[in-house]
C-alpha cells in the first residue's frame, strides 16, 4: 500500500436553498452544498478514505456508490444508514479501470426523494490505459458531466415530491442539467467528452445532435468500450451512463451552436468559441475487453413484474432481513433478466446490481448492439424481454439488486444476493 497515493473526502449531505429560477429559491437537498455534489476523482490503485456526514434534518441517509466494486460494507446500501446529525468514515481500495460512476442516497424507502431533491453527484475513475489515450481530458474545458435529471417546480418554485410522486416513477416537466436550467458551454476544441448521465428518477432519455450528425460513444457504465461506436442517436435509463465524444471542427464557424438533444429539448448547448486546441485524436483502440462468452446455461434466473406499488423481483418485495440468494466469490456466473409482460403492456425497468461490473450477452438470444458490449452494471430490459449477463463478483458480502426507477426501487422491487 502506498500511502502517498491515499485521498480523504469529506462528504456532507445537508439541507440547502437554491436559485433555480427567478423568484423564490427551491428548497433542496445535496453534497457539501445546496443541490447534486462535488464531482470525486480518484484513481485505480489509490486508497480512498471518506469522511461521511449526514446534516440533514432529521432524516436517515446513506452514502453508495453507483458502480463501484468495493465491499458490501463500504458500499451505501440500505444495511448501512447514517442518522441525522451522525459521521462514519469508510476506506476503500479503487480496483477497477476508468470509468464515469456516481453516487447517491439508498436508505429503505426515501432514496426516490433524496435523490429528487438533489443527492446524488458523479465519480470519476482515472487509469493509466485511459491517460496513454489521449482523450479529452481538462475538466470543465473539452471533459464535461452531464448530470440529466427532470423536475417539476410548483408556482413558488418549489419542489412538491408528495404531490408529483407517481408509483412508477416521478417525472419532472423541467430539464436540470448538472443542477441548471437551460446550460451552455464554450467550446474551444475540436473534440468534447461528455461524461452522461441520466440521473432521473424514472425518465428514459434519447440524445442525438441538433444538426442529426454522429459522434462516438466511448465508453458504457464502467469503462473504455474497446473501439468508439459512432452513433446517431443513444438511450439511457435511470442509473445508465455513458462517455460520448462530439466532434465540433470544420461544420462549425465562431458562434455556431451545436446542441445535445433529447426529443426536441436542448440537453446541452455548445458555443462553437474561439478553438485553442485543433487536434483530432481519437483513437481506434481504447481498450482490451475480453470476449463475452455466450454459455447456454443459466444460474440465476431473476424475473421483474408488476407495477406501480405491485412491483416485485421473483414474485417478492425487499425485505432487508430475507437474503434471496447466494454466490461464489470469483465465480463468472450467467444470469437471465426477464421483464415479464402484463395485461397492459409493461414497462421498461432499468436493472442495475451492486458492487459488480458486468457484460451483456444477449437481448432475446441476439447479441446486443456494440455500444452495449462495454462494461454495465445497469441495463435496460424491455416488456417481454429476457436479457442474458456474464456476472462475477471479486468481493464478499451482501449486495443489492432492483430496478433503477427509484420509485420501484423504494417499492420493494429489489433484492439481495449475499456473496461467500
Ligand atoms: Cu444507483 Cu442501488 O443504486
Ligand atoms: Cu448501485
Ligand atoms: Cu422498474
Amino acid at each position: 500500500m502506498n500511502s502517498s497515493g491515499d485521498i480523504v473526502y469529506s462528504l456532507t449531505a445537508e439541507n440547502g436553498a437554491v436559485q433555480f429560477k427567478d423568484g423564490e429559491k427551491t428548497k433542496t437537498m445535496g453534497y457539501n452544498g445546496s443541490f447534486l455534489g462535488p464531482t470525486i476523482v480518484v484513481k485505480k490503485g489509490q486508497n480512498i478514505q471518506i469522511n461521511l456526514i449526514n446534516h440533514l434534518n432529521n432524516e436517515q441517509t446513506t452514502f453508495h456508490w453507483h458502480g463501484l466494486i468495493v465491499p458490501s460494507d463500504m458500499d451505501g446500501g440500505p444495511h448501512s444508514p447514517i442518522d441525522a446529525g451522525k459521521q462514519t468514515t469508510i476506506a476503500f481500495h479503487v480496483n477497477q479501470e476508468a470509468a464515469t460512476l456516481w453516487y447517491h442516497p439508498h436508505v429503505i424507502g426515501k432514496t426516490a426523494e433524496q435523490v429528487y431533491l438533489g443527492l446524488a453527484g458523479i465519480l470519476i475513475v482515472k487509469d493509466e490505459n485511459e491517460s496513454k489515450l489521449g482523450l479529452p481530458e481538462k475538466y470543465g474545458i473539452d471533459d464535461i458531466p452531464v448530470v440529466v435529471q427532470d423536475r417539476t417546480f410548483t408556482d413558488t418554485n418549489q419542489f412538491d415530491y408528495e404531490k408529483d410522486y407517481r408509483a412508477d416513477g416521478t417525472a419532472g416537466n423541467t430539464l436540470l442539467v448538472n443542477g441548471t436550467i437551460n446550460p451552455y458551454i464554450d467550446v474551444t476544441t475540436n473534440e468534447v467528452r461528455l461524461r452522461l448521465l441520466n440521473g432521473s428518477n424514472a425518465r428514459i432519455y434519447t440524445f442525438s445532435l441538433s444538426d442529426n450528425s454522429t459522434f462516438k460513444q466511448i465508453a458504457t457504465d464502467g469503462g473504455l468500450l474497446n473501439s468508439p461506436v459512432e452513433m446517431q442517436a443513444l438511450s439511457l435509463s435511470p442509473g445508465e451512463r455513458a462517455e460520448v465524444i462530439i466532434n465540433t471542427d470544420k461544420m462549425y464557424k465562431n458562434g455556431d451552436v451545436l446542441s445535445l438533444m433529447t426529443g426536441d429539448i436542448a440537453v446541452l448547448k455548445m458555443q462553437i468559441g474561439e478553438r485553442k486546441d485543433t487536434k483530432n485524436t481519437m483513437p481506434i483502440v481504447l481498450n482490451q475487453l475480453p470476449e463475452i462468452n455466450d454459455f447456454s446455461m443459466i444460474d440465476r434466473k431473476i424475473v421483474l413484474s408488476g407495477m406501480a406499488g405491485m412491483v416485485e423481483i421473483n414474485q417478492e418485495k425487499f425485505n432487508e432481513h430475507r437474503i434471496d440468494a447466494y454466490g461464489t466469490v470469483g465465480k463468472r456466473e450467467i444470469w437471465e433478466i426477464y421483464n415479464q409482460k402484463d395485461m397492459m403492456g409493461g414497462m421498461v425497468h432499468p436493472f442495475h446490481i451492486h458492487g459488480t461490473q458486468f457484460r451483456i450477452i444477449s437481448r432475446n438470444g441476439i447479441s446486443p448492439a456494440a455500444n452495449e458490449r462495454g462494461w454495465k452494471d445497469t441495463v435496460a430490459i424491455n416488456p417481454d424481454e429476457r436479457v442474458k449477463l456474464e456476472v462475477m463478483f471479486i468481493e464478499k458480502g451482501i449486495f443489492m439488486y432492483h430496478c433503477h426507477i427509484l420509485e420501484h426501487e423504494d417499492n420493494g422491487m429489489m433484492a439481495q444476493i449475499k456473496i461467500e
